[in-house]
């Protein structure tokens, strides 16, 4: 089984961006750990800054049944993003909803997702732990 990881804007940055809040482990060492985890399954990962990037990116593996699901971190794009929520709407593939924070209880813009309508579900404050959720979820379907 294939899983895509999609994280956005600024997510390139974990382990360095405000580790009190996003924790102190680099993306591509938890990569490690959850391939290490799910040895059966083949886990790609795509980040980008670029909203553009991240719609190409759902486009292409949205519609070839290449991927089980995709599990997304679209970062602050969440709550801003109509045009990645209608990309989400447009594939077949499901979408899970992922954030390493618990959105809400922090500031009450992050309180608000453009794209939680059209995920299949949504996964939030568990830390990195959540992208791991975000599989399992994929895995039960
Ligand atoms: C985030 C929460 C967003 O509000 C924020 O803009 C991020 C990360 C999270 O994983 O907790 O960049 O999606």
């Amino acid at each position: 089984m294939k899983i895509l990881i999609i994280n956005g804007p600024n997510l390139n940055l974990l382990g360095r961006r405000e580790p009190g809040i996003y924790g102190n482990s680099s993306m591509e060492s938890y990569l490690e750990t959850l391939r290490n985890t799910y040895p059966n399954y083949h886990i790609d990962y795509f980040q980008s800054n670029h909203e553009g990037d991240i719609i190409d990116t759902l486009h292409n593996a949205g519609f070839n049944g290449e991927y089980a699901g995709i599990v997304l971190n679209a970062g602050a794009y969440t709550h801003t993003s109509l045009a990645i929520a209608d990309a989400i709407a447009a594939i077949n593939t499901p979408v899970i909803e992922v954030h390493i924070s618990n959105v809400h209880s922090r500031e009450e813009v992050r309180h608000h997702s453009m794209i939680s309508s059209v995920c299949r579900g949504v996964i939030a404050g568990f830390g990195l732990d959540s992208y791991r959720l975000g599989i399992e979820a994929l895995c039960k379907r």
